[in-house]
């Protein structure tokens, strides 16, 4: 939700900024700028739409700087038009600002800078801040330097309720860029004889992967040779230098037309690295190590919560299944955003477990903290190394799927599938399950990235129905049990990046009211492998039918009775229960993908979308 790149060095800033815009990008896209220092003072450069535009206008009035700032927004406060794209200036105009988050309290605050006789020219939050910490430097006595700065930039956020990521310059103190963080991720970089601070590390992997993950209340200070971290309240802080572990090219789209596709196309790799290490067969079970808890205290957990937003709490209803299958434990999910309002009664023996591919995503921190503030042991499960979440929970499980761009969550989606399949066996194991039961379970893990790619194999026969489906008014999804949570993905993948309309359903509620969309003109996607409802689904199938509404089916291979009922069917390799809903998720991806290919949508950036949500 909105990048934010600063830059100090001998380099020609703009290219840096640029091209490390278009790696945020995926974090908004309505408009975007660049504000760069040179010797004759500062220079802005701003538009709506995408990071394509600003180019675009950067090659008509180019400018060149060693130390700049750009920013991609995704609009909270202000519409999207090229005054309220960032960076935004104080009243004196000699101080840039870009910003990633929400100012609570700007109303107040423009007040009584308006009373000051201050001039806000958007209808930004940001610009608020610009105004008020250049208003506060403008006042300040004595010497106008980086001092002077960070003391004024203190000063002002002492007077801001809300989040923040932020980077900002001033034409008085040149070649130096100040960043404050909290509640929006700020990263620094170290390079030689350059300095970077970033939104996300993606931006900055092709000069440095040094970095150090800041933390909320940190200031830092960076010029082409050093950097500084102080804390708000103004001590000194503890920080870690930490080495980012994915390469450039690992960002990058390769062959692919799309992340979206690329991240598809890696989820036999991505799952094999979620299991990879954590499989003992000697002892049958998983190994979780992070999360820091005994044997005897798993066996000590009497229910789990599982939270999380978007596709991390369909994963979340998805480990709810798992969980209760195979290791008898009681199991709840709530969405985030809602349990951070809740006041959810939990018992002592409750262990929460926070699902984020990001760890950045702001309603997932709030439940996290809501939840340690109630003395809960709190766990998370999450792609992003060195984000708020991984940092601020008790322990947790990586997922290691590499980096994610597409906005649509793919990848990490069946990671998070894998890895709660882990847990599941791992408290299942200290419970009820017998060695040799575990043994089967490693052994059905160990099959899932050949079986992604007997269903990525059916990727021609999906884009195929994908356009042949492309003009239906929208759609429904069904699945029972494990495959519910399938059905709801699947809807909200087709949302996300056709715009079709799509809604997902537990298969036996079609006839408490679903039903009344069911006709020629909106057809079912039924998820319904074999398992102990199949015959069930087929219930639900016959009701479809027997009201002229077409049905596409995902099912096991070999169903070739199935295939007679049907309109279309897509086949997926024959697997545990507890396997099934990684091998389903797949062919709603691909058929996602395909339909809004064709209709011309841009998946990779959907409309009003972005990847990871910071504010709330
Ligand atoms: C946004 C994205 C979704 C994602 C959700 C949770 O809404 O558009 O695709 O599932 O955030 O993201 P997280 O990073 O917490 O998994």
């Amino acid at each position: 939700m909105c990048g934010i790149i600063g830059y100090v060095g001998s380099a020609d800033a703009t290219p840096i900024l640029i091209d490390g815009l278009r790696k945020l990008e995926y974090r908004g896209y309505d408009s975007a700028g660049v504000a760069l220092l040179d010797g004759h003072g500062l220079q802005v450069r701003k538009r709506a739409g995408r990071i394509s535009n600003l180019a675009q206008l950067l090659q008509e009035q180019p400018v060149q700087g060693t130390t700049g700032i750009g920013h991609t927004r995704w609009a909270t406060h202000g519409g999207v038009t090229d005054a309220n794209a960032h960076p935004h200036l104080d009243q004196s105009g000699k101080l840039a600002l870009i910003h990633n988050g929400v100012i609570e309290n700007f109303q107040a605050l423009r007040d009584q800078l308006t009373a000051q006789g201050h001039t806000f020219r958007t209808e930004t939050d940001t610009e608020v801040l610009a105004h008020l910490i250049g208003g506060i430097f403008d006042d300040l006595p004595g010497a106008r330097n980086k001092t002077t700065l960070l003391e004024a930039l203190r000063a002002a956020l002492k007077q801001v309720s809300g989040t923040y990521g932020l980077a900002l310059m001033h034409v008085d103190v040149p070649g130096v860029i100040l960043a404050a963080r909290r509640g929006s991720p700020l990263i620094l970089g170290i390079g030689k004889g350059e300095h970077f601070v970033v939104s996300d590390v993606s931006a900055i992997i092709g000069h440095t992967r040094d970095v150090v993950y800041l933390d909320d209340y940190d200031l830092v200070t960076i010029e082409r040779d050093c950097f500084d971290i102080t804390s708000l309240a103004g001590a000194g802080t503890h920080f870690q230098v930490s080495k980012v572990e994915f390469t450039s090219e690992d960002a990058e789209k390769g062959d692919f037309p799309h992340f979206m596709l690329k991240e598809i196309f890696e989820q036999p790799e991505s799952t094999r690295d979620a299991m990879r290490g954590r499989l003992s067969d000697q002892e049958s079970t998983a190994k979780l190590g992070g999360l820091n808890m005994t044997s005897r205290e798993l066996r000590d957990i009497e229910r789990i919560v599982l939270t999380g937003c978007g596709t991390a709490f369909h994963a979340a209803l998805v480990g709810e299944y798992l969980i209760e299958s195979l290791a008898h434990l009681p199991v709840e999910c709530e969405f985030a955003s809602e349990f951070r309002y809740r006041n959810m009664p939990m018992e002592k023996g409750t262990l929460v477990f926070a699902i984020s591919q990001s760890g950045e995503t702001i309603d997932t921190l709030a439940a996290l903290r809501e939840s340690k503030r109630k003395g809960h042991r709190t766990l998370g499960i999450c792609n992003n190394v060195g984000s708020t979440l991984a940092r601020e929970s008790d322990g947790g499980v990586y997922m290691h799927a590499g980096p994610e761009i597409g906005v649509a969550a793919t990848k990490s989606f069946t990671s998070q599938i894998t890895v709660l399949v882990l847990l599941a066996l791992l408290l299942g194991r200290i419970r009820h399950l017998s060695s040799a039961q575990g043994i089967e379970v490693i052994q059905a893990l160990e099959t899932v990235p050949d079986k992604i790619r007997q269903v990525l194999g059916e990727a021609e026969n999906i884009k195929y129905l994908a356009e042949k489906y492309a003009d239906a008014a929208g759609f429904l999804f069904f699945g029972r049990q494990q495959n519910y949570p399938i059905a709801l993905e699947g809807a909200l993948k087709l949302k996300e990046i056709s715009y079709k309309f799509a809604e997902g359903h537990p298969s036996a509620e079609l006839k408490h009211g679903i039903i009344a969309l069911v006709g020629p003109e909106v057809p079912s996607v039924m998820i319904m492998p074999d398992d102990a409802v199949f015959e069930k689904n087929v219930n639900t199938l016959e009701q479809i039918k027997a009201r002229e509404g077409m049905v596409i089916a995902i099912a096991t291979e070999g169903r070739k009775d199935l295939a007679k009922v049907v309109d279309d069917i897509i086949y997926i390799p024959k697997c545990p229960d507890y396997i099934a809903p990684i091998l389903s998720a797949i062919p709603l991806q691909l058929f996602a993908y395909y339909l809004a290919v064709h209709l011309g949508c841009d998946v990779d950036k959907p409309r009003n979308l972005a990847k990871s949500v910071t504010v709330e």
